[in-house]
C-alpha cells in the first residue's frame, strides 16, 4: 500500500489586502516568486470549514470539475485555507446576482438566503444564453457539475455570490471554477449530534434524513426552495446530456478514493467522528446520484 501523506499546511507570513465580500475573515496574499494572488480564509471556530474547503478541492479533481484550489494554511495560531486566485490580472470576476439583477431591476442582490426571486431555472438560462455565445468555454456544463457537486458534498451555500462568471481580458465571459465549499459535508454539526447520528435507530436523525433534508438555496417556479437532489433532478428535464456527463463522472469515484482524502487531513483539522460523518454523507449522495443516472442516462 502506498505511504500515506498528510496534506501540507502552508505558512502565511504576513496577512495583506482584507478581502470584504462573504462572512469570514480572509486576507489577500501576494506571492511574488509564483507570481500569483491566494485568499486566507479563516474557518469559523468549532467547524470543520477549513477541511471542507480543501476535502471539496480534492474530490472536484477526481471528478475533473473546474475548482479553485484550496490548501491548508496556517498564520501565527490561526488556522484556515488558502486558494489560488480564479481571477487572473486583467481578468474581473462578476457573480451571479449582478446578471440576475440584469434582467430583474427588482432583484434583491443584497439578500443571500431566502430569496424567492433566486430560481435555478432563471440561473441555468442566464448561463445556457452565455454558453451560447461561447461554446467552447463550456459554462452550462460546468453550472450544471457545480449544482451535481453540491448535491454530491450536501453544500447548501450555492447562493447568488458563491459562483459567476469570469470576464476576460477580450470581453469574453465563462463561468468562474467553483468555489466556497465552507458549508459541505455537514461539517458545521459538533461531534455530539454526529455521533448519535452515525448510530441512531430514529429514521429522522440519520445520515440519510439528514442527506435527504439538504437544501440549495434556490427556488423553482412554484417558489419551493429546492432540495440538492431536486435540484439536479430539475436540471435533468432541461439539459439531461450534460447532467449526465456528470452523474457517470460521479458513478466513477471510488471508495478509496475517498477514505484517502480524509485520511491525509491533520488531526488538527478534522476529528474522528468528521471524518466518519462526512464519508457517510459522500457514501448517502452517491447512491442517490447513481440511482438517479439509472433512472434518467441512456447507455444504462
Ligand atoms: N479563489 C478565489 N479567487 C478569486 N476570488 C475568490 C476566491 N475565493 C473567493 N473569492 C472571492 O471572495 C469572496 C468571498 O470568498 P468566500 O470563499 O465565498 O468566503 P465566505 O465563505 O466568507 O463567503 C467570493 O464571493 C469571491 O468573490
Ligand atoms: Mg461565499
Amino acid at each position: 500500500m502506498d505511504e500515506l501523506v498528510l496534506f501540507p499546511i502552508v505558512e502565511i507570513k504576513v496577512k495583506q489586502e482584507i478581502e470584504q465580500l462573504g462572512t469570514k475573515e480572509k486576507y489577500w496574499i501576494y506571492c511574488q516568486e509564483e507570481k500569483c494572488k491566494k485568499l486566507f480564509k479563516i474557518g469559523r471556530p468549532n467547524t470543520g470549514e477549513d477541511w471542507a474547503e480543501v476535502a471539496a478541492y480534492e474530490i472536484a479533481k477526481l471528478i475533473d470539475l473546474p475548482a479553485a484550489k484550496y490548501e491548508f494554511a496556517k498564520y501565527k495560531n490561526s488556522l484556515g485555507t488558502v486558494s489560488t486566485s480564479i481571477v487572473l490580472d486583467n481578468e474581473q470576476l462578476i457573480h451571479g446576482n449582478e446578471f440576475l439583477a440584469e434582467i430583474d431591476n427588482n432583484y434583491p442582490v443584497n439578500k443571500f438566503y431566502k430569496v424567492k426571486e433566486y430560481r435555478l431555472d432563471t440561473a441555468a438560462k442566464i448561463v445556457s444564453d452565455i454558453d451560447e455565445q461561447y461554446p467552447n468555454l463550456s459554462s452550462l456544463v460546468n453550472f450544471i457539475g457545480y449544482i451535481v457537486f453540491d448535491c454530491l458534498i450536501a453544500n447548501q451555500d450555492r447562493h447568488h455570490e458563491n459562483w459567476g462568471f469570469i470576464l476576460k481580458q477580450q470581453g469574453k465571459l465563462s463561468l468562474a471554477p467553483s468555489y466556497d465549499h465552507a458549508a459541505g459535508f455537514g461539517c458545521r454539526e459538533q461531534d455530539a449530534k454526529i455521533a448519535e447520528r452515525l448510530v441512531t435507530k430514529d429514521k429522522n436523525f440519520t445520515v440519510a434524513a439528514y442527506c435527504q433534508r439538504a437544501k440549495t438555496p434556490f427556488y423553482d417556479k412554484r417558489s419551493q426552495r429546492l432540495g440538492t437532489l431536486e435540484a439536479c433532478k430539475l436540471l435533468g428535464s432541461n439539459y439531461p446530456e450534460q447532467l449526465c456527463y456528470w452523474l457517470e463522472k460521479i458513478a466513477t469515484i471510488g471508495t478509496d478514493d475517498i477514505r484517502n482524502i480524509f485520511a491525509r487531513i491533520p488531526n488538527e483539522f478534522i476529528s474522528e467522528k468528521q471524518r466518519l460523518f462526512a464519508q457517510a454523507i459522500l457514501k448517502e449522495n452517491m447512491t442517490k446520484l447513481t440511482a438517479l443516472k439509472k433512472e434518467i442516462c441512456q447507455n444504462e
